[in-house]
């Protein structure tokens, strides 16, 4: 059993209810976060509230907190759920904000309260396997709206294009808009090009990734190349390495792509450099 916040409580998730005339389960009419816990410390809070923000502004919801309140019910909610730290369980905080309770209709309803729901689960670090391997990728079309950079609860594609991934035994459908790769179905996309490290530039294409920016401020502090360019679909397809980041993978090197070896096809050097870089960053924040 996990206790998770709701609306100012925290209760058994059991015991969490919430209305089906929320506009969350109605509409997908809501926004969402997930922010890693590595030994009880959230990571990047601040990026991740500000990100929360955007997408809230974007959607015209009145943000219900402070950032000093959120941190403040995250912090209890990790309190309340860390079970294992002394044995460095990592948690990764799932929150959403939806519009609230109201009578269906599509029109922006007026003086509702929003619902506010967190949840801490465990945080699988990726596996040895996969670190050592690499995963595979395949691509998918990327049919989801104009305004991926919201992150937003309705996700229906995104779950679509994942599992054509899962049914082809893969781990992620990376996504093709008019011959230019955009991210993952659910991570930002990295290349390595000649010893260059290239990513799309932000924009109404892709979610702006916490460990995306994370990477890119790594490879800046230690003097590795990078670039924000467009990934053609043949530059994707030439890459010497791909990767893939979010909150929960982390840096995952991709080793095949619709099922041709990336590169060598195994994980290559500057993924072996930039992970062992991320890597020291997360320890220093347990410390
Ligand atoms: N998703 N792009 C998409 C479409 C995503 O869903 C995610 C993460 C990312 C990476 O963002 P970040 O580095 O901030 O986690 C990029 C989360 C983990 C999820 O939906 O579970």
């Amino acid at each position: 059993m996990s206790i998770v916040y709701l609306n100012g409580e925290f209760v058994p998730d059991h015991a969490a209810c919430v209305s089906v005339m929320d506009r969350g389960f109605i509409f997908g009419d809501g926004v969402y976060e997930v922010i890693p816990a590595y030994h009880g410390n959230l990571f990047r809070l601040s990026e991740h509230l500000q990100r929360l923000q955007n997408s809230l502004d974007a959607i015209r919801i009145t943000n219900p907190h402070s950032p000093q309140q959120w941190e403040s019910i995250l912090n209890e909610l990790i309190d309340k759920n860390n079970v294992n730290k002394d044995n460095g369980g990592d948690l990764s905080i799932y929150l959403q904000v939806t519009r609230g309770v109201a009578k269906r209709d599509h029109a922006l309803p007026k003086d509702i309260q929003p619902t506010v729901f967190a949840m801490a689960n465990p945080l699988q670090a990726p596996s040895k396997e996969e670190l050592q391997d690499g995963v595979s990728a395949i691509t998918g079309n990327d049919y989801r709206w104009l305004n991926c950079h919201i992150k937003a609860i309705s996700l229906l594609p995104n779950v679509l294009l994942r599992q054509q991934a899962i049914d082809s035994d893969a781990t992620e459908t990376i996504l093709l808009r008019d011959g230019e790769a955009t991210e993952g179905a659910a991570s930002n996309l990295f290349i390595v090009d000649n010893g260059l490290i290239a990513t799309p530039p932000k924009g109404p294409f892709l979610l702006p990734g916490i460990t995306r920016d994370l990477v890119l401020e790594i490879a800046q502090q230690n003097h590795i190349s990078w670039e924000e360019s467009v990934i053609s679909e043949s530059r994707l397809r030439d890459a010497d390495e791909i990767w893939i980041t979010s909150s929960t993978k982390e840096i995952l090197p991709v080793t095949q792509l619709d099922g041709k070896p990336v590169g060598n096809g195994r994980p290559g050097p500057l993924w072996d450099k930039m992970v062992d870089l991320f890597q020291a960053f997360k320890q220093s924040l347990r410390q």
